[in-house]
């Protein structure tokens, strides 16, 4: 399906000018099947760092330096890959990494985990078994965990962690109070347990999660992790009331309140007041974007100074992929992500032209050519914005009365462990 909507005209061919004439990524805009074809070569050199499906190996785990929940993430990707291109390849290994992630009380907290897992690293393998709800991937066998009770679980064991003990409420960064991060409370572990319940509320209509999701906006824009502006600060210490908060801006903040609100914008119905919030925090992403090269997507607290961390050069493609499932919530917002979108993947295809084949992305889309950076967040931000510009090509997210067939359980995970009966 295509809409009127202007694309750009030309054609984008990158071709690495090395000794020996390799072949890069070409990149057509106007064309379904380039933006697959180049989407499929780069994540095939992702899944390169990816050895869990191997007899001996653990499913869904990722070797250093990437932390395990990174690996939900990039199963996020691999979610959406599918959904957009229609390419199985990696469908069978998803499945297994979630389901095995998933273990032992499919809520997605491992044992293996206990001594880093935080609410915000829970949630993104949540949002990857939502992704999955949403776009009909194909449903685990019967007497497996179902993608929809597994979003659903990840609800139900956050909801209980809510803490109004201190800064009026929130969740904390950390779950297990042994881990450091325990005293603080940040704005992506509230803001996946906001997108989850908000996403929850447009797939399943029950109300209670919609009202999470309205308590969890008040929240963050009562702490001040939300400014008046619509900018997010990453959060704050809850010694000190989380007032002395921690400036930095990351891409991703804003991408998962921005769909976030866009669900919530669709489930009222399009109400005012989400529409609103919609508009505001997507007018405040522009800080995100160059002014030349023009839109291009970038991670301005590390990028400019090249301090960028592993985790850090990943989240240009949850941003991606975020604004690019706003479009279909609140298609009023298209006309303004889409130019973006656009030029991004265009930079960022551009930077592909690295590593022994030739496929290797660079960190920084903003120089149009590879930086010498390699690595899976590279390689997974890149994938995002490219088949973002798929958005077009698939329907809207299916929910329970329109074409979802995950079966779900609101009481999943509740009671379930979130640690406590360890006998810390
Ligand atoms: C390069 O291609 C070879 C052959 O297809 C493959 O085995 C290898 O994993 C690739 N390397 C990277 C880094 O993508
Ligand atoms: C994926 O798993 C299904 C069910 O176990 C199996 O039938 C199918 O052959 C597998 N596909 C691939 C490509 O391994
Ligand atoms: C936890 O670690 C053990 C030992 O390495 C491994 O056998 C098991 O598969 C891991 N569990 C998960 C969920 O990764
Ligand atoms: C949205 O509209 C539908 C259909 O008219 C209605 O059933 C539903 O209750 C409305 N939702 C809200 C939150 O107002
Ligand atoms: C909600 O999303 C659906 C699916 O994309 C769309 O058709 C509908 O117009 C949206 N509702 C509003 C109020 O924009
Ligand atoms: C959009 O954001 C800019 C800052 O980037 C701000 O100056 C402007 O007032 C905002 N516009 C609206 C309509 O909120
Ligand atoms: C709605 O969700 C809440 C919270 O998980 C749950 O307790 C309740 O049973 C759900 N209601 C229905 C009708 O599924």
């Amino acid at each position: 399906m295509w809409s009127n909507i202007q694309r750009p005209g030309q054609v984008i061919s990158t071709i690495l000018l090395a000794t020996q004439a390799v072949h890069a990524i070409d990149l057509n805009l106007n064309n379904p099947d380039s933006i697959k074809s180049a989407a499929k070569a780069v994540a095939t050199e992702m899944m390169s760092y990816y050895t869990g499906y191997r007899p001996g190996d653990n499913p869904g785990n990722l070797p250093d330096p990437y932390f395990w929940w990174e690996a939900g993430a990039m199963f996020g990707a691999l979610i959406d890959y599918w959904a957009y291109t229609g390419d199985s390849t990696w469908n069978n290994m998803t499945t297994q990494a979630l389901l095995w992630q998933a273990s032992p009380d499919a809520n997605f907290m491992p044992k293996n985990q206990t001594m880093t897992e935080g609410n915000d690293d829970q949630a993104f393998w949540g949002m990857a078994a939502m992704s999955a709800a949403e776009r009909n991937f194909p449903n685990p066998p019967a007497d497996q965990p179902q993608w929809l009770a597994l979003a659903q679980a990840v609800f139900n064991s956050q909801a209980v962690r809510w803490d109004p003990t201190t800064c009026g409420g929130g969740l904390r960064w950390q779950i297990f109070t042994w881990n450091k991060g325990y005293g603080y409370k940040n704005t992506i572990s509230n803001g996946g347990f906001f997108n989850i319940a908000s996403r929850l509320a447009k797939y399943t209509g029950n109300k209670t999660y919609a009202d999470w999701a309205d308590k969890t906006w008040q929240w963050t824009a009562d702490v001040g992790f939300l400014t008046p502006e619509y900018r997010f600060w990453d959060g704050a210490d809850d010694t000190t009331d989380c007032k002395n908060y921690n400036l930095i801006e990351w891409t991703y903040n804003s991408g998962v309140y921005l769909l976030g609100a866009a669900n919530m914008y669709n489930f009222t119905n399009g109400s005012d007041i989400w529409r609103d919030r919609t508009l505001q925090i997507l007018n405040a992403t522009n800080v995100f974007f160059s002014t030349e090269p023009e839109n291009v997507m970038y991670e301005r607290a590390c990028e400019p100074v090249g301090t960028c961390q592993v985790d850090q050069k990943s989240f240009k493609a949850y941003f991606a992929r975020w604004m690019a499932a706003t479009t279909q919530m609140a298609p009023f917002t298209y006309d303004t992500i889409m130019p973006r979108l656009q030029a991004s993947a265009i930079a960022a295809a551009k930077t592909c032209t690295g590593g022994p084949n030739g496929t290797s992305c660079g960190v920084k889309w903003t120089d149009q050519k590879w930086d010498g950076s390699r690595g899976l967040g590279e390689q997974m931000s890149a994938l995002e914005v490219l088949q973002s510009n798929l958005i077009q090509e698939v329907a809207p997210p299916v929910t329970d009365a329109n074409g979802g067939t995950s079966i779900g359980n609101p009481a999943a995970g509740s009671g379930s462990n979130d640690g406590l009966e360890l006998g810390y």
